[in-house]
């Protein structure tokens, strides 16, 4: 299994460029289903969870591959009548976001059966609240053999209100009242710029919808869609944590492609942290202090501080110049990182949802495990700042979601290479 080995040291100076987002990829492939013609997708990262959700919707008979020729980064989905709506076990507990074929499935064939994602290392992830939306819409819900089959001959439109915010949730009933008959409102809708971008992408495929990238959401159903050629928005997750690498190095980095808007809660903190950040035309430009300062952090949902910055902005503070409070909102049980950090010499304490990280002076390499996606880049920021060599192993979470990190380092000065 691949390793990735920091050496670190080195203050990160240069212009890197952001990748397209992985959580904005996911649901608009899951939307590539609803509509009759082929559907382009551009500006895809080259992910193992893209491919695992290309080859789901192979497997359910659609057609679904990486474009030749355009480095792996435009997608070609079509999903023509004969499609067998069914997600097997197999695919879905490798990616959980598989579930977001649910909504379109049902919308647009009327029936589908899709393996009940289970629970995963940073929480236990529930999707009662996805069920309930498609309730309300009129869908025949059953649990059997730890599979969901739904059914409905034609959705009705209805009033949603979640009672958690949730992400792919809000992006699953939404993806099914595009085409239920009537009007559908969402409430307590999440408010991500990866919802607002499935919505501009839905309606470009003929959908109506309005208020998506606030909390309430209207859609007039509609009764076919179209394919559509969209480009997906920048990694908001990757360019915080491309910022944060900056930040702990005392680098001057320009992440290009950034998108200041999707991170006023992580540019706030990093500005805190005593860094200085300017937006400039071509995206976000961070430069890290001498001497970084302890801030106090919730993450909450969005526009709040996003838990997928949770572990990354940990790394950062373990060094800062006095002790900050992080308290996590969202999962119940998103702080794995802490041990290995530790491990790395940090001093942090965890209480309940909350973590008291007191910043130390340096952190020293060390062999260490990723245990998650956001937790393995915040291991790789670390060994960027210590002393000596972080060996990354389980880097299979890494490639996940983020591509080619070590390469992007790399081209800043990092000494970070992916060992086989
Ligand atoms: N929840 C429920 N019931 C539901 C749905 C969610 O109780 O039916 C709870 C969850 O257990 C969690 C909270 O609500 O405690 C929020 O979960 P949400 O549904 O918003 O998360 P998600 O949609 O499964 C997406 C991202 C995650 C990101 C979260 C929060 C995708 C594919 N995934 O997950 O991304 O952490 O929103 O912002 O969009 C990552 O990229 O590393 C990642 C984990």
């Amino acid at each position: 299994m691949d390793q990735i080995h920091v050496e670190g040291g080195v203050r990160l100076e240069g212009e890197v460029q952001v990748s397209g987002s992985k959580n904005a990829t996911l649901p608009l492939m899951a939307a590539a289903l609803l509509g009759e013609g082929p559907t382009l997708l551009r500006n895809v990262p080259d992910l193992a969870d893209v491919t695992t959700l290309l080859q789901l919707l192979r497997t359910m008979g659609a057609d679904a591959e990486r474009v030749p020729g355009a480095e792996r980064h435009v997608l070609r989905i079509h999903a023509g009548p004969d499609v067998v709506p069914e997600a097997p076990y197999d695919l879905v507990r490798r990616m959980r976001a598989s579930v977001l074929v649910l909504g379109p499935l049902l919308a647009r064939f009327g029936r589908a059966r899709v393996s009940l994602p289970g629970g995963c290392a940073i929480g236990a992830r529930p999707i009662d609240q996805h069920l309930k939306g498609f309730r309300a819409l009129g869908a025949a819900i059953s649990l059997e053999g730890g599979y969901v089959e739904a059914r409905a001959d034609r959705l009705r439109g209805a009033t949603v209100r979640f009672d958690k915010v949730t992400v792919t949730g809000t992006e699953n009933v939404l993806m099914a009242a595009v085409l239920a008959e009537g009007t559908t409102v969402l409430e307590n809708a999440a408010r991500e710029p990866e919802v607002e971008d499935l919505a501009r992408a839905l309606t470009a495929m003929g959908a109506r919808i309005q208020g998506a990238g606030s909390d309430l959401i209207t859609v007039e159903g509609v009764t076919r869609l179209h394919g559509v050629e969209h480009t997906v928005i920048a990694d908001r997750i990757e360019s915080g944590t491309l910022l944060v690498a900056a930040a702990i190095t005392g680098g001057d980095v320009l992440v290009k492609g950034a998108v200041a808007a999707h991170l006023d809660a992580v540019v706030g903190k990093l500005r805190e942290a005593g860094c200085t950040v300017v937006a400039t035309p071509d995206g976000l430009r961070c430069k890290g202090p001498p001497q970084l300062h302890p801030v106090d952090v919730q993450t909450t949902e969005h526009p709040g501080f996003p838990t997928d910055m949770q572990a990354q902005l940990m790394a950062l503070l373990s060094v800062a110049d006095g002790t900050s409070v992080m308290s996590e909102n969202i999962f119940e049980n998103r702080f794995m990182h802490v041990a290995e950090l530790r491990r790395m010499g940090a001093d942090i304490r965890v209480e309940g949802h909350t973590a008291v990280v007191k910043g130390v002076h340096t952190l020293s390499g060390a062999p260490v495990m990723a245990t998650d996606l956001r937790a393995s880049a915040s291991l790789i920021l670390a060994g960027l700042r210590a002393s000596g060599v972080t060996r990354v192993a389980r880097v299979y979470h890494l490639d996940r979601g983020y591509e080619g990190l070590e390469r992007k380092l790399q081209t800043l000065g990092a000494r970070a290479t992916r060992v086989k």
